[in-house]
Parts: C-alpha cells; structure tokens; sequence
C-alpha cells in the first residue's frame, strides 16, 4: 500500500463512519449501534448495522461489512486509492506526493480521456465518407441524426488500424489502447483495432465518462454485438446503457429492456427513462445504482422463453425491496401465420409510440405476471390441470409478504380457476403452513449442524479446520477488544492459524501495534479484499466478553496450537498420512 500509515491512520480518525454513512443512510440508534436501510441490498427492514465503537459496518442480511474506507468503495464504486482520496477531500485533508496509488489514479483518467477521445474519432467518421454505410444502416432502422448524437453514436471504420494509428499519433501509448480494450493482440504480438465496419455504441456512465463500447454489424454477421471487455474503468455489472441520460427522465420510473438498439428507439420516441443491462441479467449493482434515480422499475424484457427467465430473476432480486416493480409484456406479432416475438424496438416500429404508452400504463406488477405465468401452464378446461393449478398457484400467494396481497390475489386466483374464494383461501392457507413447516424444519437442521453456519460466506475462504477457526476468529476478537492483553511478543506465529485469512489479520494487526498504532479492521481496507473484510467484519460481530478475557485467550492459545501441532505431526510423519489417504478411501 502507498499511502503512509501515519496518512492513512488520521485518515480514519477524521472520517467518523457514522458521520460518513450518515449521509447515505438514514441511521437510528439500537443499544451501542446504529441502524439503517442497508445500500448494498433492497430490503424494507434495517438490517445495516455501523459500530461507532469499532468503526465498522456490517450488514445482516447481505452480510457485507468493513470499514469507512470499504463503505465508500461500495458505495461510490471506487477503487481504494480513489476512495481515499474522496475521504482525504472530505476531510479536507492534504494527499502525500509521490506515491504509486496516485499513479493508478492518473492512469485511469488516461483510459477515460483515451475513451472520450474515441468516441470522438469514431463519431466524426460518421459524418465522413467512411461512416457512409453506418449513416445507411441508421437510416435503416429509422434513427435520425439527432438521436444519434444524443447518443454519440460513431462509425469504426473497414479498416485494421484506423483507431491505433489515430490514438498513437495523438500520444497514447499501445498498452494503453490495450488496457483500455480497444485494440486487440494478435499471435505475433502485432495489435489491431478491436472495432471495425461497425456502428459503435459508446457507454457513457452517470457521471458522463465514456467507459465503454457497445457495437453492431451492419450486415447479419456474427457477432451481432461487440461490447468492450472489463477494463480498469468499466465493470459491466455496474453501468447501464443509456442511464445517462434517463437519469434525467421527468418520467416517474425506469424501463429495463435487453437490447441497446431498444434503447435508441424507445428514447427516440419519446421514452427517454429506458435502460439496458448489455446482454447481461440484472445485477445487485445496478440496481443499487437505479435506487438513486427512481422508485419504480418496469422490465421490458423479451417475450420469449429466455425473456420470461430473466424476468423472473430480477423480480426475485428485487422482491423486498422498495421498488414498486412492474412487468410490461410486450405481445407477439403475427406474421405468415405464426406468433413471433418483438422487441420494443420492433413493437415500436409496428404499433407506434402511443400503443408503448398504453402497455407502459397497463403493465402488471410483478405478482400478476407470476400469476399469469402459472396460469398460462394449465389447460383450465380439464378439472384434472385445475386441481393442479390451484395446488401450485396457491403456494405462490403463500409466499406473498402482505396480508392484503394474499387476500387480494387469492379472489383472482379462484376466479381464473372459477372455485370459490373460501375453498381457495383454504388451499393458500394450507400452503401457508406447509412452507411455514419446510422452513422450521431447515431451522432445525441448521441448529443441529452449526458447524456449515459458522462456515464463510465465500467457498474460497471456507475453514478446514472449524475448531481452530473459531479459537482464531476469538483472538482477533480479543485483539481488537483489548490488545494490552496480550504479551509483548506474538504468543502465535502466522502459520499456526488454520485459516490463511485469520493468520494474515493477525500479523497485519499485530504490526499495527509493532508500530505503535491502535489496531482497527477500518486499516485493514487496502490489504484485504472485500469478500474478506465481509467475513472479517461478520466475525467481529459475535460478543467477546472482556470480564473473563484472559482466561478466554489462553483457551484460544492453547486450542490453536494443539491443532497445529496435529497439523504439523501429520505432514512429518509420512505413514500416518498415508493411513489416512486409505481411510479416506475406504
Ligand atoms: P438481441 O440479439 O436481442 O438484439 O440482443 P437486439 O437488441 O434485438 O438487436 P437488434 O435489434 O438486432 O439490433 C440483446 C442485447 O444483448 C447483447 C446486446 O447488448 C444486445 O443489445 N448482445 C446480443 C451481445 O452482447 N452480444 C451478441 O452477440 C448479441
Ligand atoms: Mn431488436
């Protein structure tokens, strides 16, 4: 880490987490913490603790968790350095000179100025004789010149080194082209531009920095679409084409469709809160991201077998947030004889704007759609499939949080399947208890093997060996509640930890002390990853009484080292371990 250790520590001093989380989350006092509506994840109940007196957050339904520097990476999507620098501004602290993360830094504004450049090139061929058949294939799918500025859209030209000679001529270097994913290598190392003969899409995030490309052929062949790859300034899971500009929609919500073309047109006429994810599903980043824009989402995702999926997915990850969530189904059109879907983009183009309005009007909620969807698998003709679709709609409105929701449904259900309500009621109430039986029962299981909840979240951080691990996880419990407990020199080297990731806070805590500094997690930001400040985090929430710490840490002592000492005596000793590699077997 580059940052002085002196920096970092009065970083933190002066950047108080509940000040700093304050001003995103609305947080009230629950004994020592605070409480809030958790930012990382929907949901309608605070589950989003911050300790003042660690200095920590952690969140127990997401489970994710660390210190402010951690909190303001998550929550402005930034990297360490430039989470410290926004703490450092904040604070109206000085940045120390001459230090690589700086560097990292100036090196992602490089790949952003390159991207904008990039754009820019590709959006002035378009106006060129090379840009002529992109300008003819936009005239094919009815955009006009104006939306494709407001887009930027460009042209990459039929050529294998337009961009490279371009950009190397105004000073970017070849590995910067290549981190910035816009030219490729070849076998013998040669470079060409990754984009060609192609209308060219630029991603432009909310604060307006080109961050990536989308692209398309002009012709039938494949790929249909090219998106840039991850790169330092563009995760994909994290931006959503066109949010740009629907950031400033006066429309009360936001539409989620699949495609960037749907995008264009829809924006074009007249829908300028339409969003696309690029090809990928809905991820909890993005809609984060929404939540500081809008309260209401409607999916308009592809009315065809892949579409109804991925409906289904992002209704399940938004389920219990705050979002009032829809779902507009575009209908198929018939054509020769047969259904065929349609896109918004073709819907657009057939029924025209207006009919867009009245189906963005009428769509369902997301509990109607899931209705219709089991609805539509039975033939209600046949008592037979009615008996069936009562069975499994009814476990359906049994899952419903509101009473009234229940209610309200459980009419409609029993008049699609044309019982009485009450008989209907009956089946939901049965189904009710049914899951409320399979849920206990899991609760059951879980109290009997307590051994996989005290497991990590993340596989790769999984505890081979639990009973050290805890006596692990106790240590740098009591560390962090009372280092003069400790001796003077370490009672455990790293290597006697079980888990790699304990003994590495350990040793890292442990030379805060060398230095003379308090021992915190919140330092701990820039040498672990956030998958392990979760857990880290998660385990700092379990109680350490301080009255018989003592007796507590020699306990641990003594458990940690005699597992290592198994530990050691089963590597020395060569026909031990074989014995055990054939009672495995057997
Ligand atoms: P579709 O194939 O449904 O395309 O892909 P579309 O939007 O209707 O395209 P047009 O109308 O033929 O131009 C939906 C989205 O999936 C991503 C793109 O973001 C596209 O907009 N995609 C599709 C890819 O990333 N790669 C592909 O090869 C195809
Ligand atoms: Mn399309």
């Amino acid at each position: 880490m580059a940052f002085p250790q002196n920096f970092m520590d009065e970083l933190i001093a002066r950047n108080d987490i509940v000040d700093v989380v304050s001003s995103y989350v609305q947080l009230s006092r629950k004994g020592a913490n605070l409480f809030g509506l958790c930012p990382f994840h929907s949901e309608k109940t605070g589950s989003f603790s911050v300790s003042p007196d660690k200095q920590i957050y952690y969140c127990f339904g997401c489970k994710r968790g660390g210190g402010v520097i951690n909190f303001i990476m998550e929550e402005e999507n930034l990297t360490f350095p430039d989470a410290v620098r926004f703490l450092a501004k904040r604070a109206g602290m000085e940045i120390p000179e001459e230090d690589g993360d700086q560097e990292a830094g100036r090196r992602r504004a490089r790949l952003l100025e390159l991207n904008r450049e990039a754009a820019r090139f590709y959006y002035q061929l378009l106006q060129q004789p090379e840009g002529d058949a992109v300008r003819a294939y936009l005239a094919k799918r009815k955009i006009t010149r104006q939306t494709a500025v407001r887009f930027g859209m460009g042209a990459s030209p039929n050529a294998w080194d337009a961009l490279l000679t371009a950009m190397t001529r105004r000073g970017y270097t070849k590995k910067e082209l290549l981190d910035a994913g816009l030219v490729v290598q070849n076998r013998n190392g040669g470079l060409y531009d990754k984009f060609r003969n192609r209308l060219m899409l630029p991603v432009i995030d909310t604060r307006g920095d080109v961050v990536a490309f989308g692209s398309r052929v002009l012709d039938g062949s494949e790929p249909k679409y090219m998106n840039s790859s991850e790169t330092p300034v563009y995760s994909k899971r994290r931006v959503l084409y066109g949010l740009n500009l629907a950031k400033k929609t006066k429309r009360p919500n936001i539409i989620l469709c699949e495609g960037n073309l749907d995008i264009v047109t829809l924006h074009q006429a007249g829908f300028d809160n339409a969003v696309a994810s690029m090809g990928t599903a809905l991820t909890v980043e993005q809609i984060r991201l929404l939540s500081r824009f809008t309260r209401e989402l409607v999916l308009c995702y592809d009315n065809d077998n892949a579409g109804k999926v991925a409906t289904e997915r992002a209704l399940q990850l938004l389920d219990n947030s705050e979002f009032t969530v829809k779902v507009l189904q575009l209908p198929r059109r018939l054509v020769d004889g047969t259904y065929v879907k349609q896109d918004a983009d073709d819907f657009i183009k057939f029924q025209g704007p207006d009919a867009f309005e009245r189906l963005l009007t009428g769509s369902e909620n997301g509990v109607e759609f899931r209705m219709a969807q089991v609805a539509g698998k039975y033939d209600l003709q046949n008592d037979e499939a009615r008996v069936a679709y009562c069975e499994e709609i009814s476990t359906l409105l049994a899952s419903l949080p509101s009473a009234v929701e229940r209610e309200i449904y459980t009419t409609r259900a029993a008049e699609v399947a044309r019982i009485t309500p009450e008989a209907m009621k009956l089946e939901v109430q049965r189904a009710f208890r049914r899951q409320a039986a399979r849920e206990k029962r899991a609760q059951t299981r879980k109290d009997l093997n307590p051994a996989a909840a005290l497991q990590p979240q993340e596989r790769s951080l999984r505890y081979e060996n639990l009973r050290s691990a805890r006596a692990e996880e106790g240590i740098i419990r009591l560390f962090l509640l009372d280092e003069s407990l400790f001796p003077s020199d370490p009672p455990l080297t790293p290597e006697q930890f079980s888990s790699p990731l304990l003994g590495r806070v350990f040793s890292l805590l442990w030379q805060a002390r060398k230095d003379g500094r308090p021992p915190s997690l919140a330092a701990l930001a820039g040498s672990l990853t956030q998958e392990e400040m979760n857990h880290i985090t998660s385990v700092c929430q379990h109680p350490e009484s301080a009255r018989n710490a003592s007796q507590a840490l020699s306990d641990y002592i003594r458990i940690i080292r005699s597992e290592a000492e198994k530990r050691s005596g089963r590597e020395m000793d060569p026909l031990l371990a074989a014995t055990e590699k054939y009672k495995d077997k057997k």
